[in-house]
């Protein structure tokens, strides 16, 4: 069984510090260049699993010895701000697993609860980053990266205090139907949702955030992962006129292969259009797509999870959140035509 990289959508209030989350991971600065500090669009970077193991350090030893090893992640920044819930309704839907951010000093907000109603009626399993530890007041700032650890060395009434922030959580989620606990105290992933202190900041509890995300995937979501017999789709973010480019639509893969020869199938308004990509552009490991360090690279062929460019002139009009389709020959194209006509 070949398993692909799992799609992890970030989700959350505005500046609860999910940009700068990722930023964190990936070793970029993209939240510093946002206008205002907001994100106002769908990004999405891929983690290789390098990353991910120097992330988790120790805890890697274990994620690294289960059956089906997920090759990396995909990850999927979405905005906090309230007029953008379309943007975070499509990040959520390409979700296999999300991270749901929380202010630690703020606990749940407006788009905190409209993020977790999106995430419940997908069905999408979650992990809550309780972010910002290092604003709580009187938090001792210590050289250790693992939360466990920090926790340890803070005050007795910093750890009550920290406490009582994870039980307001727990709280709220109760009422929303939801069992949840400290990741340290969780006995059955399954069934109960981790709550992982960290701080964007400082990094403490990224390791143990990764963790517990990759550490359920790799139980729970094989079967949706699989790559076989997986109808070959994706989802359209935006669609943009590009210098040298022409129009050119950013893509998250969500399964399959898409290759140069194929044809796109995908909707506009009033009518189905079929195309074949005149390119195809990759961004680099670690580079967000929608502010990317390096050039994107022309490639002949893209393997789910990815975010990814085409160019086609014939993508003008496509409507962003439309799912696409890749189709190898005929028959699949009339059947993906018929497929999205019935929608
Ligand atoms: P939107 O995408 O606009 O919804 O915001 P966001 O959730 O991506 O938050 P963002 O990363 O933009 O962070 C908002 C602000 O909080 C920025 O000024 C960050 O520097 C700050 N911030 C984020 N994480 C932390 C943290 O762990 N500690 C502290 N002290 N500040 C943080
Ligand atoms: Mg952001
Ligand atoms: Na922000």
């Amino acid at each position: 069984m070949q398993i692909r990289q799992p799609i992890v959508a970030v989700l959350g209030h505005v500046d609860s510090g999910k940009t700068s989350l990722l930023d964190r991971i990936r070793g970029t600065g993209v939240q510093g260049r946002e206008a205002g500090g907001i994100t106002q669009h769908i990004g999405a970077s891929f983690l290789p699993s390098e990353t991910i193991k120097e992330t988790c350090g120790i805890l890697y030893k274990k994620l690294e010895q289960a059956e089906h090893k997920i090759p990396g992640i995909l990850v999927i920044d979405t905005p906090g701000h309230e007029v953008f819930t379309n943007l975070r309704s499509r990040g959520g839907s390409a979700a296999d697993i999300a991270i749901l951010v929380v202010d630690v000093n703020r606990g749940f907000q407006p788009q905190t609860n409209e993020s977790l109603k999106i995430l419940q009626s997908r069905k999408v399993p979650f992990v809550v980053a309780l972010n910002k530890c290092d604003q709580i007041s009187g938090w001792r700032k210590s050289e250790t990266k693992f939360i466990s650890q920090a926790i340890k060395e803070q005050d007795a009434s910093i750890q009550t205090d920290l406490d009582q922030k994870i039980y307001d959580v727990v709280g709220t989620l109760s009422i929303l139907g939801y069992q949840s606990e400290a990741f340290y105290r969780v006995k059955d992933f399954k069934s109960e949702i981790a709550i992982v202190p960290i701080s964007a900041r400082s990094g403490v509890g990224i390791p143990e955030l990764l963790s517990v995300l990759v550490g359920l995937t790799q139980q729970y979501l094989q079967k949706r992962l699989n790559q076989e017999e997986k109808e070959p789709r994706g989802i359209v973010l935006e669609v943009n006129d590009e210098i040298g480019l022409g129009q050119t639509a950013n893509i998250i893969l969500i399964d399959g292969t898409i290759k140069k020869e194929n044809s796109i199938v995908v909707a506009k308004r009033d009518s189905v259009i079929v195309t074949k990509p005149k390119a195809i552009l990759l961004p680099k490991p670690l580079d967000e797509m929608r502010d990317p360090r390096d050039k994107f690279k022309p490639v002949s062929q893209v393997d789910a999870a990815a975010g990814l460019k085409i160019a086609s002139p014939d993508l003008e009009g496509v409507l962003p959140g439309s799912t696409l389709y890749v189709a190898t020959n005929d028959a699949e194209i009339e059947k993906f035509t018929k497929l999205i006509e019935a929608e």
